[in-house]
């Protein structure tokens, strides 16, 4: 039997970095160094696999609030993974997208960053969305006001907002939302990551550290995954029956 397809948008919530270099004695920043190699692998992965959308949740707005050092040590890296990635994104076929609020970053990653955007913007394979100095709840902040502006001005009525018009303020506009949710490094919370787009993403959180998941990781959570029956609020025996439906009307047309 063919393996079923993988789940089209998978979002990673990349963490232990810091606990994986400290239980080696190492500096934090060696964790992070070394995360950044899983990135490069799990992109390519990802990719081979036939995943449309990869979310990486790689700086959140709380993060700023870390030691200078590690947060300097952290967008340096950033800088350097943008720059020594563009072909690599390009040969593959990867069109980067980056969501958060861009405008905090420094100027030299703002900029390799928005470089990186527009070379990669004709490319049709997966899309690599990095959440930058992202946080869920001003992305929603960010989406209220500029619904309610329109409110104020006229030009739509409170009761004309619609789930849509949230989905098209978010960040994410344009965006699937996440199907297979990861986060590694043991604990087991969201960290103020896609708090919308996640209602109904299956959620599979393993204690391997980033730096150590590796495609026998991905492919177990994705079989995790397909091992899950979505109800999206219906019950199993509904869901089952579609299926079966689904089956036969795709058998009759072929
Ligand atoms: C995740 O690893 C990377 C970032 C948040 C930037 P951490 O740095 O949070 O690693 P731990 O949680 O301290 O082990
Ligand atoms: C979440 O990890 C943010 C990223 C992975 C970028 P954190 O390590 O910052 O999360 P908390 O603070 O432990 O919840
Ligand atoms: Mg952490």
């Amino acid at each position: 039997m063919p393996s079923p397809p993988p789940p089209n948008h998978i979002a990673i919530i990349m963490d232990g970095n810091g606990r994986w270099a400290k239980r080696q004695g190492l500096m934090r920043l060696l964790g992070h160094r070394a995360g950044v190699k899983t990135v490069r692998r799990i992109v390519e992965d990802c990719q081979r696999l036939g995943v449309g959308v990869l979310t990486l949740y790689a700086f959140s707005t709380e993060n700023w609030n870390r030691p200078k050092e590690e947060v300097s040590g952290l967008m340096d890296l950033l800088k350097n993974f943008l720059r020594s990635e563009l072909e690599r994104m390009l040969k593959n076929g990867v069109r980067l997208q980056a969501i958060g609020q861009l405008q905090n970053l420094p100027t030299e990653v703002y900029e390799v960053l928005q470089e990186t955007i527009s070379k990669t913007a004709h490319c049709q394979g997966m899309v690599l969305n990095l959440a930058l100095s992202y946080g869920g709840r001003s992305e929603l902040l960010q989406a209220m006001q500029a619904i309610s502006t329109k409110c104020v001005t006229g030009s739509i009525r409170p009761e004309d907002i619609t789930e849509a018009m949230v989905d098209e303020h978010l960040y994410t506009a344009g965006l699937p939302e996440p199907d297979l949710l990861i986060r590694t490094g043991g604990e087991a919370r969201l960290s103020n990551f896609l708090l919308w787009q996640s209602s109904y993403a299956e959620i599979f959180f393993t204690d391997t550290a980033w730096p150590d998941f590796n495609l026998k990781d991905l492919t177990g959570a994705i079989s995790d995954y397909h091992g899950r029956q979505r109800r999206f609020g219906r019950t199993g025996e509904q869901v089952a029956d579609d299926a079966t439906t689904a089956d036969v009307t795709v058998e009759s047309t072929q």
